[in-house]
């Protein structure tokens, strides 16, 4: 039966353009989205840009730029660029769209019971956007290791959401997988993390931060960012003025690890408190690096996914960042590593396997009768369906490869000069294999997936190179 899926993708800030760790969200969204649709479902398929808070009011006025023009030219790239990966969200966000600021206001109302005032003396990072607990600013030496900038020093009065108030549900909703954490790995950090979690800030005084969503009902203060941006994935749907049954739960939500808390405990915290259900499955990936480091201005190792693309075109992007960069572990972007992959592997391993099946088939005039999935694939679907995308694409892969040596060793060339019947056959056979094996490469190679399709057509047409020599 048909289902009705929901998955979503964290919304980046716009204080920059996009960067390749900015691809992953919307890479794995979109192949859960393909693969889910392959098999008849409804997929809504939320992006976005989260807009608010001091870091990028502080990057408008640096640039000189009035800020609504500011976000609104950052939140543009963000849309390009999710665009130029073939990706297709069905809807796309943008927290200071007047829909978003008066629906987060009525979410505010509703966790009321939930909220209280209270003095804040801590510590805060902007760059994170969070507040840090005392624990940690000694820990980290009273310097943020993903800014690499020193913790600010806040005394003011904020509102305070009550996670205690739901901390038990949540705990047990995370260890029985009715809120699944993915990887696994990253379960027991959650869980910790959890146990020590402190009620958390859901404000800021606006003579602290200017840019952000009123408080109802107490001008003096502005929306903490999280607690607005969270509240995308419900907004978006129209909730609380729309019935967002038909969508909500998630099916899955996809985050980096670096933001996997604020999902796994403020996120749960406020569906709880507005009665909503938890969503099924969070998933939060990896890391990408550029030459085994994190990417970062101040080293000048940002890579532009703009110029690979430009450089290698789209197929060849999707196929590095959803193969070779491991769908939850840490993973390095280097050219060189790239360009193996591409020459080696998308080149060598499948361009030239098309090119030769389509020569052969033409030369000994195949025709090709095909019907989907003459072999057992379970190893894939299972693979698919618990989120292990980069292993489903090399088990996809694995095929491409055994195919390669069949050929091979069958060597229909040879045939061919003896027995032209057999040939045929033999060519056939393996052309059906081709296509079968490029069905499981559809939610990863888009372009490359059509174009196999058309080629093996009858008549079987012989196409340029699909991977052309960089
Ligand atoms: N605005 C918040 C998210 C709010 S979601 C309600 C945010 N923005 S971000 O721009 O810093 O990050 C956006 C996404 O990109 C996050 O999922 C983050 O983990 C991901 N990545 C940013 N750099 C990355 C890499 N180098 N590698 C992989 N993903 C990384 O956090």
């Amino acid at each position: 039966m048909s289902k009705n899926l929901y998955v979503t993708t964290a919304i980046p800030y716009v204080n920059g353009a996009p960067h390749i760790g900015h691809a992953l969200d919307y890479l794995l969204a979109d192949v859960y989205a393909r693969y889910q649709k392959e098999q008849g479902n409804t997929v809504r398929f939320q992006a976005g840009t989260d807009e608010h808070g001091n870091k990028i009011f502080d990057k408008a006025l640096a640039a000189g730029i009035p800020v609504e023009q500011y976000v609104t030219e950052n939140s543009d790239k963000f849309r390009e660029f999710i665009t130029s990966l073939g990706v297709t969200p069905t809807d796309f966000i943008r927290t200071t769209s007047a829909d978003h600021a008066r629906r987060v206001q009525m979410i505010w109302e509703k966790l009321a019971p939930h909220i209280y005032s209270a003095d804040y003396e801590g510590w805060y990072c902007s760059g994170c956007e969070s507040f840090i607990t005392d624990k940690e600013y000694e820990e980290n030496q009273g310097i943020c290791p993903d800014h690499q900038k020193p913790y600010e020093r806040l005394s003011e009065k904020n509102y305070y959401l009550r996670i205690a108030d739901f901390k038990d549900q949540i705990k047990e909703a995370i260890e029985k997988d009715q809120l699944q954490i993915l990887p696994e790995f990253r379960k027991r950090e959650v869980l910790k993390l959890l146990a020590d979690s402190p009620d958390v800030s859901i404000s800021r005084p606006k003579k602290n931060l200017s840019w952000g969503i009123p408080v109802p009902g107490d001008d003096s203060q502005v929306m903490y960012v999280w607690l607005d941006a969270l509240s995308n994935y419900l907004t978006v749907l129209g909730y609380p003025e729309q019935d967002i049954s038909d969508y909500w739960p998630a099916d899955v939500q996809i985050v980096g690890k670096d933001i996997l808390r604020f999902h796994a405990i403020i996120w749960p915290t406020i569906l709880l408190a507005l009665g909503l259900p938890l969503p099924k499955v969070i998933l939060s990936h990896g890391y990408i690096l550029a030459n085994g480091q994190k990417m970062s201005k101040s080293i000048g190792n940002v890579v532009d996914p703009l110029e690979i693309l430009g450089k290698y075109g789209l197929d060849p992007f999707r196929y590095f960042f959803l193969r070779h960069i491991d769908t939850f572990n840490d993973s390095d972007f280097t050219w060189d590593k790239f360009d193996a992959a591409y020459s080696g592997e998308l080149a060598n391993d499948l361009g030239n396997l098309v090119q030769r099946l389509a020569v052969l088939d033409s030369k000994n005039d195949v025709t090709i009768n095909y019907e989907k999935v003459a072999e057992d694939f379970s190893e894939y679907y299972q693979l698919m369906d618990s989120f292990e995308f980069s292993k489903a694409f090399d088990y996809a892969w694995s095929k491409i490869k055994d195919l390669n040596k069949d050929i091979n060793d069958a060597e229909p060339w040879k045939v061919a000069k003896a027995d032209s019947e057999k040939a045929k056959e033999i060519l056939e056979k393996l052309t059906v294999r081709l296509l079968n094996y490029t069905e499981l490469l559809k939610p990863f190679l888009t372009d490359t997936s059509k174009k196999i399709f058309d080629i093996f057509q009858n008549p079987i047409t012989i196409p340029n190179p699909l991977f052309p020599k960089a």
